[in-house]
């Protein structure tokens, strides 16, 4: 039932803050302030040489935040493809490595398939998967499962920042087991985690403001998403959803590629979708900006209180979001981010839920 709203699509970005509060209910243990991960792993995080990640579509975007956290808080080395690639690659697996499929379905042909190929090459399988009945979830040694509920909106939301608190959850424990992080920064992280619902809920009130802004989209052909870091997958995740809900087409680019093809498309009339929090590759990401608006490009900068005023940079419009620790921030900056491709389509007059083409469940390849 879509209840008060307009659509599931909607719905479900509203359920965000308490779906993940949810999800992150079952793996931190909040008396503590520590993660809790099930006892019986096949696997010993502190014994691995490296982690494969393979998914489709939104789950290999939070595949590609996750690498970011398992390489930086756990010293992880990490090797992320398409599952529709990784299949059929023929890749050598490490006999100390993991592989981890993420899929909210849990029936993804291509998901399926290289859960499968790792399986046969004798590594352990941990899936990241919503549905616990789904093929994915019986047949990984180990299932995590994201709490995120059903998902009926075509477009996955909920279910990917469910995937990506669980994600962060296991790095800050793979991070403890290979003795990167102290309890000390652990109880940090943590402590991060359990402020999410409330940030969340922060970010979701930009909707109304976001919903004025998005009736400029509705006139242009092509967008174009920027980020560095963890932001870069977040700009991979704005463009699909724009593309696959308004049938805009729309591209995400890591900021620093910039210069290297895509600012040749740079004019008056494109928008860019900056994706910046104020971090450690914050300044970076504003010299990209700063070509940007030397060629005219129109700017929507998605930045918190300081970085919108170290920007100090004319912009069509700069969307505040609420202070947040970088390892939570993708989660918060993925709702600015679907409701921006929401309220463009509903302005386009798009079917939300049900988006040509598309099918919520992709069983063959
Ligand atoms: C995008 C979207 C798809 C899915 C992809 C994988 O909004 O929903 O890109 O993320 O088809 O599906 P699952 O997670 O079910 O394996």
């Amino acid at each position: 039932e879509k209840g008060n709203f307009r659509h599931f699509m909607a719905k479900e970005m509203h359920e965000q803050p308490e779906v993940v509060a949810h999800t992150l209910g079952h793996y931190i243990d909040m008396a503590n302030e520590t993660v809790r991960l099930p006892e019986d792993l096949p696997f010993d995080f502190a014994k691995l040489n490296r982690m494969c990640i393979a998914a489709c579509g939104t789950a290999y975007y939070a595949g590609l935040v996750a690498r970011y956290w398992f390489e930086a808080l756990a010293r992880l080395p990490v090797e992320i493809d398409v599952a529709s690639e990784f299949r059929y690659r023929e890749a050598p697996l490490d006999p100390n490595g993991l592989m981890l499929v993420i899929s909210q379905s849990g029936e993804t042909a291509d998901t399926l398939a290289s859960l499968r190929y790792a399986r046969d090459q004798g590594q352990s399988v941990l899936a990241v998967v919503n549905v616990p009945t789904s093929t994915i979830a019986r047949e990984a040694h180990v299932a995590l499962p994201t709490l995120a509920g059903p998902e009926i909106g075509v477009a996955s939301t909920k279910a990917f920042t469910c995937q990506l608190a669980t994600l962060a959850a296991l790095a800050v424990a793979a991070g403890r087991a290979r003795g990167v992080l102290s309890a000390a920064e652990e109880k940090r992280l943590v402590r991060a985690l359990i402020e999410l619902p409330r940030l969340m809920n922060e970010a979701l009130k930009l909707g109304p403001t976001i919903e004025h802004l998005a009736r400029s989209f509705t006139q242009t052909r092509d967008v174009l998403y920027l980020g560095r870091g963890t932001a870069y997958p977040l700009a991979l995740e704005g463009a699909l959803k724009l593309k696959e809900i308004s049938y805009i087409h729309a591209e995400g680019y890591a900021a620093g590629e910039l210069k290297h093809g895509p600012i040749a498309l740079i004019d008056e009339k494109m928008p860019v979708v900056v994706i910046a929090p104020h971090d450690s590759v914050f300044d970076k990401t504003v010299s990209n900006m700063q070509e940007v608006a030397a060629r005219g490009g129109r700017i929507i900068l998605l930045t918190d209180e300081a970085g919108a005023r170290r920007a100090a940079l004319e912009t069509e419009a700069t969307l505040i979001l609420p202070d947040a620790d970088p390892l939570i921030a993708p989660l918060v900056y993925a709702i600015p981010v679907q409701l921006l491709a929401y309220h463009t389509a509903v302005h386009m007059g798009t079917d939300v839920d049900q988006p040509r083409n598309l099918a919520k469940s992709v069983t063959v390849e």
